[in-house]
């Protein structure tokens, strides 16, 4: 059995400790190395289940550090990379693009530099695999839906720095021949989710009876995948798509986001053993986000004919996995509520 060294970083994040676990209990044959630098979306209880096994190690580190980066592919000659690190929320964007072109450009570019280094002259076998978001191809008006093939045309700086290391990895392959692959998904929602984005937060406000911030009216459309879906697709990807090629992850699953909300009180009504209508009088119409995007909506069909996945659960079923492992995990919401977040909250909701 040949032993692989594959690196993932940002595996202590939402989707990266997803995809950590899927391929320490899948694939024996790998060490997987995880990179993390454990900023506040990083959270080693994220992987309690896995820490132990033999073939996964923790390093902390920062990606934006290009001499330890260098030195730790030298010293591990890793044979595939998942990169996932990234600074991820929209709003955070807003108040510090600076922070997003450091990590998200900046880091992809030192990683790249690192893998160059070791793989030059023999890229067989390798694979960097670098996972980005739906959002760099901007905004939808009520029709249509991207594709691979859609121009990029990212409108937050969170976006615009996912964009621009998206450019960056296919000119490595475009110039050095790296062999690289690139995934763009849709909003993903499950358990571990960091409670600023939409679903996690609202779930944490309905179980403390707290204000459901809605921006604006309400009617943006995100279209959700379940996060252990996608963590699957990046192993299809990773494993089976084509090198230099790009794939579009989506769960077909438009939402405005107003009727989400509604969807998961009433969910959350019969959970919590609360009256029928009672979450949704928290529903709060706030000052929408500076640029907000209108909608996003993902073709996925290249991918799901091409590697032949598709999504294994509704989002009936996935939200309600989710909503439960929050309640049963009220210790792990606590303790990443505590401290800074409420300062966050105070910075972010105070003013709206
Ligand atoms: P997250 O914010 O939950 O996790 C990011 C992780 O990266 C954290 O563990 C953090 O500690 C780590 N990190 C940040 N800066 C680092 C640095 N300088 N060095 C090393 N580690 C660092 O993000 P997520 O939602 O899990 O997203 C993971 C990836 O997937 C991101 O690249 C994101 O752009 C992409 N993506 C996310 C979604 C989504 O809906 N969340 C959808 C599509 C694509
Ligand atoms: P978010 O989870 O931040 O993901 P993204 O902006 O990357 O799509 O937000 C999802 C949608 O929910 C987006 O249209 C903004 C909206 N939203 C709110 O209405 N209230 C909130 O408190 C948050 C965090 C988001």
């Amino acid at each position: 059995m040949t032993i692989k060294n594959i690196l993932i970083t940002g595996g202590a994040g939402f989707i990266g400790s997803h995809v950590v676990r899927r391929f320490v209990n899948l694939f024996p044959n790998y060490n997987i190395f995880n990179l993390d630098k454990l900023t506040y979306a990083g959270n080693l209880e994220n992987l309690k289940d896995v820490e132990n096994n033999s073939n996964y190690t923790f390093i902390k580190g920062d990606i934006t550090d290009a001499d330890f980066i260098q030195d730790l592919f030298h010293k591990y000659l890793f044979d595939g990379v998942i990169h996932l690190a990234a600074e991820s929320h929209v709003d955070r964007s807003i108040s510090n693009p600076l922070e997003f072109v450091i990590t998200n450009v900046v880091g992809t570019v030192n990683l790249l530099n690192a893998a160059k280094t070791i793989w030059h002259n023999n890229y067989n076998n390798k694979v960097f695999y670098h996972v980005s978001t739906d959002e760099v191809y901007g905004q939808l008006g009520d029709e249509g839906k991207f594709l691979e093939i859609t121009a990029y045309s990212p409108n937050s700086p969170y976006s615009a720095s996912k964009a621009s290391s998206d450019h960056f990895v296919r000119a490595y392959h475009h110039t050095y021949g790296m062999p690289i692959k690139i995934s763009n998904c849709s909003n993903n929602y499950g358990s571990h989710h960091f409670p600023e984005k939409l679903i996690p937060l609202m779930i944490n406000n309905i179980i403390h009876n707290k204000p459901l911030p809605v921006y604006g009216k309400g009617e943006n459309v995100r279209d959700w995948l379940f996060v252990e879906d996608h963590a699957r697709a990046i192993d299809y990807i990773f494993h089976k798509g084509k090198i230099g090629d790009t794939y579009n992850i989506g769960g077909n699953n438009e939402w405005k986001n107003i009727e989400l909300v509604k969807f998961l009180c009433a969910l959350m009504d019969a959970k919590l053993g609360r009256a029928s209508g009672e979450n949704e009088k928290l529903i709060t119409y706030v000052t929408d986000r500076a640029g907000h995007d209108f909608r996003y909506a993902i073709d996925a069909s290249k991918f799901m004919n091409e590697l032949g996945w598709e999504p294994s659960v509704t989002f009936e079923q996935g939200l309600e996995k989710t909503v439960d492992w929050y309640m049963a995990n009220s210790e792990w919401l606590q303790n990443v509520t505590t401290g800074n977040y409420q300062q966050y909250y105070q910075a972010m909701y105070a003013k709206r």
